[in-house]
């Protein structure tokens, strides 16, 4: 295990991080490259990142694959990402079930041809099972297109009067939510350089620590997720308290519950 692998600590490790794979198509355009070489090299990213989030223990890592906003990009861009995240689910999925790795995605399923669903669909069964890490894939989403989405069937619950108006809450906004039962990303990762959320988790990031590298997604690997990891873990997470509160709080708790 590297040094800096050694020196994060796991009692304190994110449970979820979240992480905007931004960079491709830079990364590309530099080497004098398509852009759809960019996104076939992001894909060893992707197998580096997964691969050292399982081995540390984390139970949740999200990432942005496809926005909605991404199906406005040229035509063979998007039919190009849709060719490479079939084929690399098909080559994909005996590794996730050798690992113990969960599939989800959440975003507009409905969107997607015909033919990625599908493969997307044996996926998510083949590995319903898995009890390791959760590799969530944000595909067609958006933060906005998830509340709408959410709005609308909280909407129609009320008028079907499954549901009444006075028992709203936010437990009953997380349930119709495409995040419900995973818990908030505690940390946001965006590479490339780009200090922006761009749609992403507009709800459940509220109280994320958010962590930007100049790193194109690319050259993103495992010792880049630890240097975040690291960064997460100097930081203190008030949530609205004082410093103050959280000391007293941190001596008052019984010893196994301080971490
Ligand atoms: C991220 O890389 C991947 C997707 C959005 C699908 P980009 O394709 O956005 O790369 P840049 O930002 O143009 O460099
Ligand atoms: C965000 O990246 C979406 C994904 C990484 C999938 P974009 O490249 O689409 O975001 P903007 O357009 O720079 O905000
Ligand atoms: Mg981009």
């Amino acid at each position: 295990m590297s040094s800096l692998a050694e020196s994060i600590d796991k009692t304190r490790l994110p449970r979820h991080i979240a992480i905007i794979m931004d960079g491709n198509g830079r990364w590309a355009r530099d080497k004098g490259e398509d852009r759809l070489v960019g996104h076939f090299h992001g894909v060893e990213s992707v197998r580096n990142i997964v691969e050292g989030c399982a081995e540390l223990g984390i139970e949740y890592l999200t990432l942005y694959a496809f926005s909605t906003e991404n199906w406005e990009r040229p035509q063979y861009e998007v039919v190009g990402l849709m060719e490479l995240l079939v084929s690399t689910i098909r080559k994909e999925v005996s590794n996730l079930c050798q690992n113990n790795i969960r599939l989800h995605v959440i975003g507009d399923m409905s969107m997607l041809p015909d033919y990625a669903r599908k493969e997307l669909n044996e996926a998510l069964r083949l590995t319903a099972s898995n009890t390791g890490l959760n590799l969530i894939m944000a595909l067609s989403y958006s933060g906005r297109w998830e509340l709408l989405n959410a709005v609308k069937n909280i909407a129609h619950e009320v008028k079907m009067n499954r549901l009444q108006v006075e028992e709203i809450d936010h437990h009953t906004l997380e349930r119709f939510l495409c995040t419900s039962g995973f818990p908030d990303p505690e940390l946001m990762i965006r590479t490339s350089g780009e200090y922006r959320i761009s749609n992403f988790l507009l709800y459940q990031l509220a109280y994320a620590e958010l962590y930007f590298t100049p790193v194109r997604w690319p050259d993103f690997r495992k010792e880049n997720l630890y240097e975040a990891i690291l960064d997460f873990q100097k930081r203190e997470r008030r949530f609205g308290k004082t410093s103050e509160q959280l000391r007293k709080e941190r001596q008052t708790r019984p010893v196994h519950e301080s971490i």
